[in-house]
């Protein structure tokens, strides 16, 4: 069999990752995206954002770099991409409609029906964006009407699981690869591009299409459910005066529960689990199963309160009165460590909230600065996490970075006479902070 080209539709987070990873499996790989400035950039062996690894592997098969595959290249050219691939991978994005729940579709849509008319020869189209369920019927149904190559322009979807600060690793090897065919044909195609994780032992699972869209939707849902479920939980440990992290990590040793995202805190942000249940239940309403997914308006409100909760600790902390001249520090700017992602970043929002009541917020982040400073330009921000302490009346650790965990809390408390520290990740050693003479608080933990 003559080996498969591969062409991927999109060079952000999922798309970049996927190109390059697909490069790594030793396929001829040609990435498209319709802003020419990403693809100089890719094509330098550079991404716009920060992922462990990423830049490497991509120099690993962008030609240019010494001992390149040159297996890796980019275009705009939606021409070339049709005559070039076998397979190609949707990798665009669907973020949340303004004002509304439901997910804006239009990436998707504008690639599909760029791509239609250059689909002169048998190929594969494969979705990965996360979409609302249904949207594959109606894509296979566009392709089939605008396709030169008519049935042999065949559509299938293939969810991504990938975790950012993760991208690299889940991509080169999938816990599970879940395709949505509607024939033997495509099975078989995505077989071969799959062969090498399979062989080293993921799951591949086969389904139709609803199911696959299905499956990434609720594992995000149930996973935004977990984190919700463990903060309903610190709510009540927190009036009853038990400790969230001992009852989690208690509960997570019944391996039905599991110990993963048990995590009390100021809960879940990012550019997916937020969107992804919101539309999820918008999607639902359309198809009159609403009433299966009303627990989802309680997962997010849940997720919601956190954030105010730890603006309130704070201001208890500070003793209770408005936040005006008050100085808080800020450890974390990010949605979780390991990302430079801020969208919909619970600890951004904290600080924004604080800062919005009058108080002089001084915010420190290992990797999120210039993309902070870019959505919150009037928060106060230091160059270290000594600088953002110093002087400050309380401090917020609100992602959980390593470089945050290996702070010396006696170096820190030099700089501030307050020492109070305010956990919003529950990922800070209480006793290492106690033991250098700072008030520990967390939520759902008790006092001291
Ligand atoms: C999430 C899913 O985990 C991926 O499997 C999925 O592919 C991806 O969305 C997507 O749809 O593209 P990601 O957004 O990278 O991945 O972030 P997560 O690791 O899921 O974390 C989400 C948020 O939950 C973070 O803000 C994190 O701080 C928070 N979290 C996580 C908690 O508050 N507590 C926990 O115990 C775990």
């Amino acid at each position: 069999m003559a080996a498969l080209r591969i062409t991927v539709i999109g060079t952000g987070y999922l798309g970049a990752t996927h190109a390059a990873a697909m490069a790594e499996l030793g396929f001829e790989v040609l990435g498209l995206d319709v802003v020419p400035e990403k693809i100089a950039l890719l094509e330098r062996g550079e991404t716009p954002m920060y992922e462990p690894g990423l830049d490497e592997l991509l120099r690993r098969h962008v030609p240019g770099f010494e001992g390149s595959s040159g297996r890796l290249r980019f275009t705009t050219d939606w021409a070339e991409v049709g005559a070039f691939g076998d397979v190609h991978f949707l990798c665009v994005n669907t973020p949340q409609k303004h004002g509304e729940y439901a997910c804006d579709m239009s990436y998707v849509d504008s690639a599909v029906a760029s791509l239609a008319p250059h689909l002169t020869r048998p190929a594969l189209i494969v979705g990965k964006s996360t979409v609302p369920v249904g949207s594959a019927d109606r894509l296979a149904a566009y392709l089939a009407a605008h396709a030169p190559a008519g049935e042999d322009a065949e559509l299938a979807w293939n969810p991504e699981f990938l975790r950012e600060g993760f991208a690299v690793e889940d991509t080169l090897h999938p816990d599970r690869i879940v395709v949505g065919v509607r024939s033997e044909r495509a099975e078989r195609t995505l077989r071969q591009v799959y062969a090498t994780p399979v062989a080293e032992g993921s799951p591949f699972v086969v389904t139709d299409f609803p199911t696959a869209e299905l499956v990434k939707t609720s594992a995000n849902s149930f996973l935004a459910t977990k984190i919700s479920f463990i903060n309903a939980m610190a709510e009540v440990c927190e009036a009853a005066g038990g400790d969230v992290a001992k009852l989690a990590e208690a509960i997570g040793y019944d391996d039905r529960i599991g110990r993963k995202f048990l995590r009390a805190g100021i809960g879940f942000g990012g550019g997916c689990l937020p969107k992804d249940i919101r539309a999820f239940m918008a999607r639902a309403g359309e198809l009159g199963a609403d009433q299966a997914l009303t627990f989802l308006r309680e997962i997010d409100s849940i997720n919601m309160r956190q954030r105010g909760q730890m603006v309130e600790l704070a201001r208890q902390a500070l003793g209770g009165g408005p936040f005006l001249g008050r100085r808080v520090a800020v450890l974390g700017a990010t949605f979780k460590p390991d990302s430079d992602d801020v969208r919909d970043s619970p600890a951004l929002n904290v600080a924004g909230q604080i800062h919005l009541q009058g108080g002089q917020v001084t915010v420190y982040d290992p990797k999120g600065m210039d993309n902070a400073r870019r959505v919150f330009p009037t928060l106060g921000y230091a160059p270290t996490a000594l600088d953002a302490v110093r002087g400050a009346d309380v401090v917020l650790h609100l992602t959980e970075w390593r470089e945050f965990r290996e702070l010396d809390p006696a170096a820190l408390g030099e700089v501030t006479k307050a020492r109070v520290v305010l956990d919003g990740r529950n990922a800070l050693d209480p006793e290492l902070w106690r033991k250098a003479g700072w008030t520990y608080r967390a939520m759902g933990r008790p006092t001291a």
